[in-house]
C-alpha cells in the first residue's frame, strides 16, 4: 500500500496512530538540525518531521529538494505548544519519520510551485504538468469538474439524455473556420471538426430524443482571445417541443441552483434574471453582452444637439449618425493629460474623437464647452442625470461605432472606478436578436446567430424586402460583459430552411451538397424544437475569478495556437502525408528566398 492517508487528512484525532504517506516534497526547511519536510499531496499539506536520531530516514531527509516523490513512513503527534499552523487544516499535527523512500527525484524547476510568482505564461504552458500542481489549479480543475457533476446531475433529475456526438463531422457552421482532417480512404476529401454539436443534436430531435445534452468539445479556427480557444467545452443542449420560454427557464433554473452549490461566495445580481430586447442593450450598453453589475449607462442626444453649431455633430447627424454620451462620476476635475488619454482609447475603438464637458463646480468646461449652449447642457443634464462633478463623453459617429466606443469607455470606468462587485454573477438574458448581419467585406448577408434559427413567424414577409428588419428567436445568456451562452428555437420546416440558405446566397446546388442531409431529415417528422449552448470554460472563467479561459483549461493553447508543452502544430511524416494524398506546398517566405 502506498499510502494510508491522505497528506491533508490527518487531524488530532489520528495522533499516536502510525501512517504510511506519499506525495511530493513541497518544502524542506532545516531547524537546529531537524528537518521540517511539507509533504503535498492532492488532498492536502502535513509536515514531517526528520529527527537527527532518526537513522537511515535522517540521511535521506538531507538529500530531500523540492518536488521529490516520497513515501514516508512515521507516526502522528500533536505539534509542540505555540508551533501549530491555524492556517494548515493538519496543523495541529505533524508525523515524525521513521522511514523516508524516494521514489523518484526532480531535476531542478524551472519555477516553483510552492510558492505564487509571477511566471511568464509560456513557460508556465512548456511546463503545465508542473503549473498544474499548484493549488489555484487544482482549485480550478476541482471546481470545472464540480459544475460538469452538477450539470449531468440536474439535467438527469429532468428527463435529458447525455449522447455523444462525432467529431470526424461536416462542417457545422458558427461563423469560424472549420479545422479539416484529410481522409485517407478518399483521396481529396475532408472531414471537418464541428465549430458545434449543432447539425447532430438538431438530428437528435428528428430521431425522437427530445431532451439532449453533451458536454461537448467545439472546434473553430479563429482569432484567438482572453475569451476564445480553437478548442473548447460547451454544455450543449437541445430539447423538443418548446417555445423560446422553456428553453430560458430550464437553464435559468440550472445556473440559479448551480452557483450556490459550487461556487457559494458567489451572489446573483437578480433572480428572475433581467430580460433585455438587443435593441434596448445596445441602446442602453452600447453592446449585446451588458454588464448589468453596475449603471453607467449610454444616453442618445442627438435630438438636443439637432441644431447644434458644432460642426463635428452637425456632420454626424446631416450623415444620418447618432450622439451618444456617457456620464462619468466625479471626473470633472480630469486633467488635459487623462482627457487626452480617453480620446486616444476611443480612437482605439474606431471612434473619430470624443467630445467631452465636464461639469466642474467653477463652471462648464471641456472641448465641447465653446459649442453647446446652456439650453443645450441644462436639457443634457435632465435627459442624463449628470451633476456638478461629472464628466461627460460625447462620441458623434454612425451607431455601431459609437456604442463600440463608449461601451468600452463604459468598461474602463467599470475597473477605474471599481463599479463592479467580483463577487456577483450578473446574469441576464438578450433576446429579440435579428435574423441576419450585412457583411460589409463579402456584400452579402450573413446569419446572425446561425441559419437553423427560425426567424420569428410575423417577419416572414419581410424576406423579399427587408432582411435587416427581421428578427429571430435567438437568446443570448450575458453575464458580467462577457457572453456565457447562446441558443435558439429552430427551423423545422423544410422550405423555410431552403429559403435561409437561399438569402444567405448559397446556390442550391451548395445547399444541396452541404446540408442536403439535414433537409432531408425535416421531410421525416420533424418535431418543434429549440436549445442553447453555455461556454463551460467562460462560466468556470469567471466563477474562479480568472483573467481567462486558459486558466481554467488543463492544456490550452497559447495565445498563437500552439500547444508549446508537445510542440504542436508539428510537421508530418513525409508516409503520412502520402498516405493522405497531401503534398505541402511551399510556404511563400521560402519561395521567395
Ligand atoms: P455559439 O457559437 O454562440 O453557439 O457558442 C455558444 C457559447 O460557446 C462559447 N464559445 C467559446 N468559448 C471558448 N472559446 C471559443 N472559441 C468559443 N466560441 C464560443 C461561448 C458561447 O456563448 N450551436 C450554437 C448554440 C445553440 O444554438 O444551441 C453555438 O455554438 O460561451
Ligand atoms: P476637430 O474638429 O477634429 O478638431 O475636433 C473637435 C473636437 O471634437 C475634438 O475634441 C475632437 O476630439 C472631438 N471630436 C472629433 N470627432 C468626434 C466625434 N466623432 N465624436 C465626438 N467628438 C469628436
Amino acid at each position: 500500500m502506498y499510502k494510508t492517508h491522505t497528506a491533508g487528512e490527518l487531524r488530532s484525532n489520528n495522533i499516536g496512530q502510525a501512517v504510511t504517506l506519499a506525495g511530493w516534497v513541497h518544502r524542506v526547511r532545516d531547524h537546529g538540525g531537524v528537518k521540517f519536510i511539507d509533504l503535498r499531496d492532492r488532498f492536502g499539506l502535513v509536515q514531517v518531521v526528520a529527527n537527527p536520531d532518526a537513522g537511515a530516514a535522517y540521511q535521506v531527509a538531507e538529500d530531500l529538494r523540492s518536488e521529490w516523490v516520497i513515501q514516508v513512513v512515521g507516526e502522528v503527534r500533536r505539534r509542540p505548544a505555540g508551533n501549530e499552523n491555524p492556517n494548515l487544516p493538519t496543523g495541529e499535527v505533524e508525523v515524525v519519520a521513521r522511514e523516508i523512500l524516494v521514489l523518484n527525484p526532480s531535476k531542478p524547476l524551472p519555477f516553483m510551485v510552492s510558492k505564487d510568482e509571477d511566471v511568464d505564461e509560456n513557460l508556465r504552458l512548456r511546463y503545465r504538468y508542473l503549473d498544474l500542481r499548484h493549488e489555484r489549479m487544482q482549485r480550478n480543475l476541482e471546481l470545472r469538474h464540480k459544475v460538469t457533476l452538477f450539470m449531468r446531475q440536474y439535467l438527469d433529475g429532468r428527463g435529458f439524455l447525455e449522447v455523444e456526438t462525432p467529431v470526424l463531422f461536416k462542417t457545422t457552421p458558427e461563423g469560424a473556420r472549420d479545422y479539416l482532417v484529410p481522409s485517407r480512404y478518399y483521396p481529396g476529401q475532408f472531414y471537418a471538426l464541428p465549430q458545434s454539436p449543432q447539425q447532430l443534436k438538431q438530428l437528435l430531435m428528428v430521431a425522437g430524443i427530445e431532451r439532449y445534452f453533451q458536454i461537448a468539445r467545439c472546434f473553430r479556427d479563429e482569432d484567438l482571445r482572453g475569451d476564445r480557444q480553437p478548442e473548447f467545452t460547451q454544455l450543449d443542449l437541445e430539447m423538443s417541443f418548446v417555445t423560446r420560454d422553456d428553453v430560458l427557464e430550464l437553464v435559468e433554473g440550472l445556473f440559479t441552483a448551480l452557483v450556490p452549490a459550487v461556487a457559494p461566495w458567489k451572489r446573483l445580481l437578480a433572480s428572475p434574471w433581467p430580460r433585455l430586447t438587443y435593441t434596448e442593450a445596445m441602446e442602453r450598453f452600447g453592446t449585446d453582452k451588458p454588464d448589468l453589475r453596475f449603471g453607467l449607462e449610454l444616453s442618445t442626444v442627438s435630438d438636443i444637439f439637432a441644431s447644434s453649431s458644432f460642426m463635428v455633430f452637425e456632420d454626424t447627424l446631416k450623415s444620418g449618425g447618432v450622439i451618444k454620451c456617457l456620464v462619468v462620476p466625479g471626473c470633472a476635475e480630469y486633467t488635459r493629460k487623462q482627457v487626452d488619454e480617453l480620446t486616444t482609447f476611443a480612437r482605439e475603438q474606431g471612434a473619430k474623437g470624443l467630445a467631452t464637458l465636464a461639469l466642474a463646480p467653477e463652471g462648464v468646461r471641456g472641448t465641447a464647452q465653446k459649442f453647446i449652449s446652456a439650453g443645450e447642457v441644462a436639457a443634457l443634464q435632465e435627459r442624463t442625470g449628470a451633476k456638478t462633478g461629472d464628466l461627460v463623453l460625447f462620441v458623434a459617429d454612425q451607431k455601431p461605432v459609437a456604442n463600440r466606443a463608449l461601451s468600452a469607455l463604459r468598461l474602463l470606468f467599470r475597473d477605474r472606478l471599481n463599479l463592479a462587485d467580483k463577487d456577483v454573477m450578473g446574469f441576464a438574458w438578450v433576446i429579440d436578436f435579428p435574423m441576419f448581419e450585412w457583411n460589409e467585406e463579402n456584400q452579402k448577408w450573413d446569419a446572425a446567430h446561425h441559419p437553423f434559427t427560425m426567424p420569428k413567424l410575423e417577419d416572414l414577409p419581410k424576406f423579399d424586402t427587408d432582411p435587416a428588419g427581421i428578427l429571430s428567436d435567438a437568446y443570448d445568456m450575458v453575464c458580467n460583459g462577457y457572453e456565457l451562452a447562446s441558443g435558439s428555437i429552430r427551423i423545422h420546416r423544410r422550405d423555410i430552411q431552403f429559403k435561409i440558405f437561399q438569402l444567405l446566397g448559397l446556390k442550391d446546388e451548395e445547399i444541396q451538397a452541404k446540408f442536403g442531409h439535414i433537409l432531408e431529415a425535416f421531410e421525416f417528422g420533424a418535431p418543434p424544437h429549440g436549445g442553447m449552448a453555455p461556454g463551460i470554460d467562460r462560466f468556470v472563467m469567471l466563477l474562479a475569478d480568472e483573467p481567462n479561459i486558459r486558466e481554467v483549461i488543463a492544456f490550452p493553447k497559447n495565445q498563437a495556437a500552439r500547444d508549446v508543452m508537445a510542440d504542436a502544430p508539428s510537421p508530418a511524416e513525409p508516409k503520412q502525408l502520402k498516405e493522405l494524398h497531401i503534398r505541402v506546398a511551399e510556404p511563400e517566405a521560402e519561395k521567395k528566398a
